[in-house]
């Protein structure tokens, strides 16, 4: 370690949990699709987007370097670190950069918006989604459709990701891989030290990141009466 850097912790367990879960869970739900597996590939489609919730919550009030406050800049700055990009500049702040930044919430959102397509979207076999029973059979075609694209778009995105992190990791000679499985880092001591939220916070990002999942997976109910009815086959019946 340089003597004018320190180690300090720099993500904590959720995101680095969370982060994993993405990169298991998603060859789990492309393996699933292509070989029939529909129930599965619905249970790991709901454990998805259980985790993107949680995420986005613990974005709100999570540890510093998880929070977007933290790391979703204007276009000046992206553009003015970018250009900067080919200097050997050492960090000036902790967590995802300026670009980074937008990356993970691009990654974010495109994964929110595939779940969600998912969830109305319907196979050759006649397996739907849990809120697939919302829109007509035309729109769930199309849903059907968008949700494939929209996977392409999220490989493409991943790939991106993956060759950004090599490009640290061997030009810029920053590894970033081991702290999203350590969570500590050595930082410059010119760097602000990262504030870790406390763990009890988990705990109520976890119950409404969990209650969602379930109310969307029983069919998003918005009365007793649909509560206590067996699942619809389509949304006239509640109209
Ligand atoms: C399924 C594929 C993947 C997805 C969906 C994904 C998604 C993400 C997301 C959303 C973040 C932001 C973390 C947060 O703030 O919560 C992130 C960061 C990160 N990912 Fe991935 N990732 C994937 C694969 C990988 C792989 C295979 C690696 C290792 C080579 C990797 C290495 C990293 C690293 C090092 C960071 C932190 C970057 C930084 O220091 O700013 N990711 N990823």
């Amino acid at each position: 370690m340089a003597s004018d850097s320190r180690r300090a912790k720099l993500w904590d367990l959720p995101v680095r949990l969370i982060h994993w879960s993405f990169v298991v869970l998603l060859p789990l739900l492309w393996w699933t699709a292509e070989n029939g597996e529909m129930d599965l590939h619905m249970t790991l489609g709901l454990v998805m987007l259980g985790l993107v919730v949680f995420r986005v919550l613990w974005g709100l009030v999570g540890s510093s370097t998880a929070r977007f406050a933290s790391f979703v800049r204007g276009p000046i700055t992206v553009i003015s670190y970018l250009r900067g990009l080919s200097k050997s500049e050492s960090e000036t702040s902790a967590g995802h950069n300026p670009a980074g930044g937008w990356s993970v919430v691009l990654l974010l959102g495109l994964l929110a918006v595939d779940v969600g397509l998912g969830l109305i979207a319907q196979n050759v076999d006649g397996v739907t989604g849990s809120l697939n029973y919302l829109v007509s059979y035309d729109q769930a075609e199309q849903a059907t459709e968008l949700h494939e694209l929209g996977f392409n778009i999220l490989l493409a995105v991943i790939v991106l990701h993956i060759a950004a992190i090599l490009f640290y990791t061997f030009v810029k000679k920053d590894r970033l891989v081991p702290p999203m499985i350590t969570g500590s880092k050595d930082l410059p001591t010119a760097v602000t030290t990262p504030v870790m939220a406390p763990a009890w916070r988990i705990l109520p990002c976890l119950l409404i990141a969990a209650a969602l999942t379930w109310w969307v997976s029983i069919g998003a109910p918005t009365s007793l009466e649909q509560f206590n009815a067996p699942p619809p086959v389509d949304a006239s019946e509640y109209m």
